[in-house]
């Protein structure tokens, strides 16, 4: 019955990706429903709509405090956030609609990034499963989680693209490719969202940070952001677009400032772009005070001004700032702000209100039945374990040390090895760490003598000798080692990518013992540990997979689950050579080791340690030579290309002994055209099962925009010439087919 359950689930998934192809457009009848509305209130209370306060949720627990509740029950505040579980709700909702005058249900806002009770992997992590359907299905399963514990808003997905490891937020998205990020974008709108706003199992989706916040200089939080237009359109922007046509019903403003202008008094980017560009009809809410940190950014004087220049730009919804709450009424009296924009703002976040069903029933995200079967359901949890599972990336096996064998002694060592509280990972919802599997208590069963041998930070070295006599009794040893999970995030950049401490230095250690050492790491941003590469015998990246870990990083030791998860991100071999990504210009002087004047460092190589798309199995796969097909639209004299111009189709055989899973992904690079192109970029990708022996010939399509760029003048579109199509096993290592576009 379980099963069928959780089969019922993924097919209702596989069907959810079909839907809301478009921006959130509002239900017939709401329009007239919320002007009725808009006309009965009053200044103070349309303002009311447009503020947004936290509750003092602590780590013990809620507490309503009477000076929110007052708030609520002016009016002067219509929205909450970090207030969860149903009873807490249930309380401030009922303050919201048995003591106001107009009776406004509340919205709930929470950051569920990866999970509510139940956790996920972090999302750079899941990035990793290159399941479009997986993602989804996650995000689904938080949304239902957390609409059933009183919560209507999350504030995801993360959408911003980075190339920088040392920003701690690099955890909280998709990693560095435009294209793969669209896509989870995508798949995470459509997984909160469900099938309709106002169901029971969905919140509305709120895309951050726009824009361009991946992009701090230097990786460090918060930073000032520049770059070109043409850059900021190819690279950074489009994951922002795609959540916004996929029916993000919010957006969230970005701490940093674009083109000089702090993105949240950023008119450029929430009225031009955001709203006419690409119709977007929700509503804007800031960062936690982004708003009032303008005035550090020292583009207005004061707090007043910076509220005008917000609500100007077009953000509806100030969080946690009451700039709005104390500025606006006087700034519409000095004509600084006009009443109509009050009134659109309003209008906006009372839409969805109605969206969500809330008047009808404000109560409806509070039932605590359903919070009970919902929280943590074996169905929650099975699917958790597979979404982790294949989220983990192999980097390294040399010998066959994976997967281990049933009759091997496991030295299990590191301090990670069974450690609960890591392995939720920052933003980690309502999660528990005791309700999470350790890898020691994924591998019950198995022979394993455990031993911690160091801590994740510090500089003790006492716990070596125990690890190195553990591993020297053992036939193998698997070494559990990382980051702390608050060392990725908000606030958390480093300057070193290496593992913190002494763990390096343990498995060098153990690495001299001549056992086979098996590295498990356990981090939120891509490592710098090229010393481990070379010594260690195998090496599995696990990210913080979430509630069960443990159980899904055994899967693939033990080698029930093949691993098929293929690096988001660049592996720097120093963060000398931060930001490395694969989708770089060719430059003039394009990398020649033998030529010091070109386009290199001295010290190191150009290439990463493992690059994006990189990811090995316990099974084999070779590639034929691509194909491609060139096809002009029907009957056009003039060959302009066709709505789908192009298909490529290759041969993949699972050339090893085992079955696997092989992503096969496909990039392509214009050779010649009015700007500079980057040397590769994905354009697609496949994920296929392959028996040993068993071949599958795969075809993959190419749009019109998938080889489209801005040209010279700005205009999107595609250009006549010759383009390289690229297909294979990561971003270094394809086959190439080159096909020649008429004009
Ligand atoms: C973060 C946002 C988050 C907000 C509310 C801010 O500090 O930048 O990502 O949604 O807090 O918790």
């Amino acid at each position: 019955m379980k099963k069928l359950t959780y089969l019922f689930l993924l097919f209702q998934m596989f069907l959810l990706g079909s839907l809301n192809a478009q921006p959130y457009k509002p239900s017939p009848g709401i329009d007239a429903k919320v002007n009725a509305l808009l006309a009965k209130m009053t200044l103070d209370e349309k303002i009311g709509q447009l503020t947004l306060y936290t509750t003092d949720w602590g780590s013990t627990g809620p507490t309503i405090r009477e000076g929110y509740k007052n708030d609520i029950r002016s009016g002067a505040c219509g929205n909450l956030f970090n207030s969860h579980t149903v009873g807490f709700v249930r309380e401030l909702q009922r303050v919201a609609v048995e003591e106001t005058r107009l009776k406004i249900p509340l919205l709930f806002g929470f950051d569920v990034i990866h999970g509510y009770k139940t956790i996920f992997p972090i999302p750079l992590g899941e990035a990793a499963c290159w399941d479009l359907e997986a993602i989804e299905l996650s995000a689904h399963i938080a949304a239902a989680e957390a609409a059933s514990a009183g919560l209507n808003w999350t504030f995801a997905p993360m959408v911003d693209i980075t190339r920088d490891p040392r920003w701690g937020r690099v955890m909280e998205g998709a990693g560095e490719d435009t294209w793969l990020g669209c896509r989870i974008a995508e798949a995470r709108v459509h997984g909160f969202q469900g099938k309709k706003l106002g169901n029971t199992d969905a919140v509305l989706a709120c895309v951050k940070h726009y824009a361009a916040y991946g992009a701090a200089t230097a990786g460090r939080d918060y930073n000032t952001v520049d770059m070109s237009e043409r850059f900021f359109r190819e690279y950074y922007l489009p994951p922002y677009k795609a959540a916004v046509q996929a029916g993000a019903a919010t957006v969230m403003t970005s701490f940093n400032e674009y083109d000089g202008v702090p993105a949240t008094g950023n008119k450029y980017l929430l009225t031009n772009i955001l709203r006419n560009e690409w119709g977007f009809k929700g509503f804007v809410v800031t960062d936690y005070t982004s708003m009032n940190e303008m005035v550090n950014h020292g583009v207005i004087a004061d707090e007043k001004e910076a509220g005008e220049l917000s609500l100007n730009a077009g953000v509806d919804m100030d969080m946690q700032g009451s700039i709005y709450q104390r500025f606006l009424k006087q700034s519409l009296k000095q004509g600084k702000v006009l009443q109509k924009q009050i009134d659109e703002a309003a209008r906006r976040v009372l839409r969805l209100k109605f969206e969500l069903g809330l008047f009808d029933d404000p109560y409806k995200f509070c039932n605590e039945e359903r919070q009970k079967a919902t929280l943590l359901s074996a169905d929650h949890r099975k699917a958790a374990r597979d979404v982790s599972r294949k989220s983990i990336v192999l980097l390294k096996n040399d010998k066959n040390a994976l997967p281990l064998q049933r009759n091997q002694k496991i030295a299990l060592i590191g301090p990670l090895a069974d450690n609960k509280s890591e392995l939720i990972g920052n933003w980690n919802g309502a999660g528990n760490a005791d309700d999470c599997i350790t890898v020691a208590g994924g591998l019950q069963g198995w022979n394993v003598t455990q031993v911690k041998g160091c801590d994740i930070e510090g500089t003790d070295k006492s716990g070596f000798e125990a690890a190195l006599a553990a591993a020297r009794n053992a036939d193998v040893v698997v070494a559990v080692v990382g980051e702390k999970a608050m060392m990725s995030g908000e606030a958390a950049s480093r300057t070193e990518i290496t593992l913190p401490g002494v763990q390096e230095e343990l498995i060098l250690e153990l690495c001299k013992t001549g056992k086979p050492v098996v590295v498990v790491l356990m981090n939120g941003r891509p490592l710098a540990i090229p010393q481990i590469a070379q010594n260690a015998t195998a090496i599995l990246e696990t990210w913080w997979l979430g509630t069960e870990a443990g159980n899904a990083i055994a899967d693939v030791l033990s080698g029930t689950y093949n691993p098929a998860g293929r690096l988001p991100m660049s592996f720097p071999r120093s963060v000398g050579q931060v930001p490395v990504f694969y989708n770089e210009r060719n430059t003039g002087r394009p990398y020649n080791p033998d030529s010091k004047w070109t386009s290199r460092y001295i010290d190191e190589v150009n290439a990463p340690l493992y690059p994006f798309g990189f990811g090995l199995s316990y099974t084999t796969f070779s590639y034929s030579q691509p194909t491609a097909t060139v096809t002009y639209a029907a009957n056009d004299a003039s060959k302009r290309f066709a709505k789908s111009p192009v298909t490529v189709q290759v041969t993949v055989t699972n050339s090893g002994k085992v079955a696997g899973e092989e992503v096969a992904q496909l990039y392509v690079r214009d050779l010649v055209g009015s700007v500079t192109r980057p040397v590769r970029e994905l354009k697609g990708f496949q994920k296929v099962m392959l028996q040993p022996g068993e071949s599958k010939t795969l075809t993959f399509t190419l749009k019109s925009e998938d080889l489209g760029f801005y040209r010279r003048n700005m205009t999107f579109g595609t250009e006549p010439g010759e383009y390289d199509l690229m297909v294979g096993g990561s971003s270094q290592d394809v086959k190439t087919v080159r096909v020649r576009l008429e004009k």
